[in-house]
């Protein structure tokens, strides 16, 4: 069984700022098996099947269409949050990049980043990370004939952790131009997210691109049902405005639309309400 290691698990709930030591070993199989109850809908689970992606179950099902009566564009959201990414990921490469590393990975099975990368680029090196293990096992099997995809159990507030986690700082070479993907995760992190951002930037070489996304539709009275569908959610929602966003994603460029980069109605004429900047390293 194999051992991974990555930052102590978050307590649940708001935490303060700061960066999480690396000294914890677990049991990924051991784990996964106490998470995966398909009883109850999983968080990754229940957005593929919001993508139309077969890596979910009924009770994930069910919690989609919950999902979509609480907030009926939660579908189109989806897409053009992966849209977004993949003109990033078109956009990194026309720049040379062949290095890519997804923060809050997902499940990827449909619009996934090594398709989209790969399809140009069968070369090219993409480092998955994502908190949850549920995702980590499933992004495991689906990738488990590409050898230049890794994917690693690990939380993205820990940027140095992270960086030098097997599967990350042993598949990619940091000290060259990557191009960093946090596409959707951040509402899920309660803490200073541009402190998390810069500790991110700080590691990249010269030429690296970063972008990042943040949902900003969801209004407070709806968090309580969402946190209650997404049971299985790491840390809850974290609301923030978007002037919120705005600020905290100076750090990486200005935010606009997903479905406005790199132009205007780049990702289609109705706006999403989920932010989305790009920014480079110089
Ligand atoms: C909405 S999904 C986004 C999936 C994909 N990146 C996309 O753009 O569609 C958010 C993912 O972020 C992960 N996540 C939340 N907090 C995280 C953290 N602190 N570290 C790593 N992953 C995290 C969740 O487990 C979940 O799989």
């Amino acid at each position: 069984m194999r051992v991974e290691y990555y930052p102590a698990p978050p307590p649940p709930g708001p935490r303060g700022s700061g960066e999480l030591s690396h000294e914890t070993g677990l049991e990924l199989d051991a784990i996964v098996a106490t998470a995966a109850d398909l009883e109850l809908p999983n968080f990754a689970r229940t957005v593929d099947a919001l993508l139309g992606g077969s890596a979910n179950f009924a009770v994930d099902r069910d919690a989609a269409d919950a999902l979509l009566d609480l907030d009926p564009l939660a579908d189109v959201r989806a897409r053009a949050q992966r849209g977004f990414t993949r003109r990033v990921v078109r956009h990194a490469q026309a720049r040379g990049i062949d290095q890519f590393l997804d923060l809050g990975c997902g499940i990827p099975s449909v619009h996934s980043v090594h398709d989209v990368v790969l399809g140009r680029d069968p070369a090219a090196r993409v480092a998955y990370v994502d908190l949850d293990p549920v995702v980590v096992a499933h992004a495991r099997d689906l990738v488990a004939d590409r050898p230049t995809v890794s994917v690693t159990w690990g939380d993205l507030r820990a940027p140095a952790c992270v960086a030098t986690a097997p599967g990350v700082g042993d598949h990619l070479d940091l000290a060259r131009p990557v191009a960093l993907l946090v596409g959707g995760a951040l509402q899920f992190v309660h803490d200073d997210i541009a402190a998390v951002l810069a500790g991110w930037r700080r590691l990249l070489a010269p030429g690296s691109l970063l972008a990042a996304t943040h949902g900003t539709t969801v209004t407070r009275d709806v968090v309580p049902n969402l946190d209650a569908l997404y049971v299985r959610g790491l840390a809850g929602l974290c609301l923030r405005s978007p002037h919120q966003v705005r600020e905290a994603f100076a750090v990486v460029g200005p935010a606009v639309d997903v479905v406005d980069w790199p132009a205007a109605g780049a990702g289609g004429r109705a706006a999403t309400g989920v932010l989305g900047a790009v920014g480079l390293v110089g």
